[in-house]
């Protein structure tokens, strides 16, 4: 595969979708040593200074449905928390959709963005980025923020861990490819489910309300029980152009 290394570059988001507008391989990997423009989820930035995180973003040029996309966030989720199993022996967990903690502290957040054309996907970029060799975090996220060091006590590989979470990204990838849903990865992720069997507050746009979280489908909506219903949440965050 192709990858890029940036020095320095503004997110590794918009060089994956500029290299998707221009011809870019699928399976290329933008990567980052610092990033003047991270970008999270809900139009938040993503703190990116040198030296002790993974930005990563890998680019796809999948031939399924743009309604599937969402499901590569999760699948990529998985995929993290069982590399960093691999390399540093901690066990992180999975808030849903896509967020990976340790004791409620985040770790790892993703950003997946997709351009379709006439209801096909030109490409769908995964962005990651992973708290590695922090030691400490900016006032505003230090209660809400945590990384691989100040959890094992010990430095890690950066290269090291890139390498398996795409090792892992891809065997699911494979087999996503053939189902087409989440069914081959769905037992680990709600393994790994925070929420799972807890007390989750609903929030629709003219409705809120209390239930318990029970795991996700095959499809990566989050079911969960009222005391007279089950219902599925679905969690689409994906940005959407073209
Ligand atoms: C979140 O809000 O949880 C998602 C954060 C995603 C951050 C990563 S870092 C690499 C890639 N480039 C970006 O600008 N964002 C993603």
């Amino acid at each position: 595969r192709q990858v890029v290394y940036y020095e320095e570059t503004d997110s590794t988001n918009i060089r994956a979708k500029d290299a998707g507008e221009k011809g870019g391989e699928h399976g290329s990997l933008f990567v980052a040593e610092r990033q003047v423009a991270g970008k999270g989820r809900r139009g938040r930035g993503w703190e990116s200074p040198a030296g002790t995180s993974i930005y990563m973003t890998l680019l796809l040029r999948p031939t399924f449905l743009p309604v599937k996309a969402p499901q590569l966030t999760l699948l990529m989720a998985v995929a993290v928390v069982e590399a960093i199993r691999q390399v540093t022996g901690l066990t992180g967990g999975i808030k849903w959709p896509n967020d990976v903690v340790f004791n409620g502290k985040k770790l790892c957040g993703i950003l997946t963005e997709m351009s379709t054309e006439i209801g096909f996907i030109n490409y769908v970029v995964i962005g990651v980025g992973i708290n590695v060799n922090q030691e400490t975090f900016p006032e505003e996220i230090k209660d809400k923020a945590t990384s691989l060091k100040l959890e094992t006590g010990a430095g890690i590989r950066r290269g090291e861990l890139i390498a398996a979470v795409m090792e892992r990204f891809e065997a699911y990838y494979e087999t996503f490819l053939k189902t087409e849903d989440l069914s081959a990865v769905r037992a680990r992720y709600n393994r790994l489910l925070v929420n799972r069997g807890q007390e989750v507050k609903v929030l629709e746009p003219d409705n809120e309300y209390e239930a318990r979280a029970v795991g996700i489908n095959d499809t990566g909506e989050l079911i969960v029980r009222t005391k007279d219903a089950e219902k599925t949440i679905y969690a689409g965050e994906v940005s959407v152009r073209g």
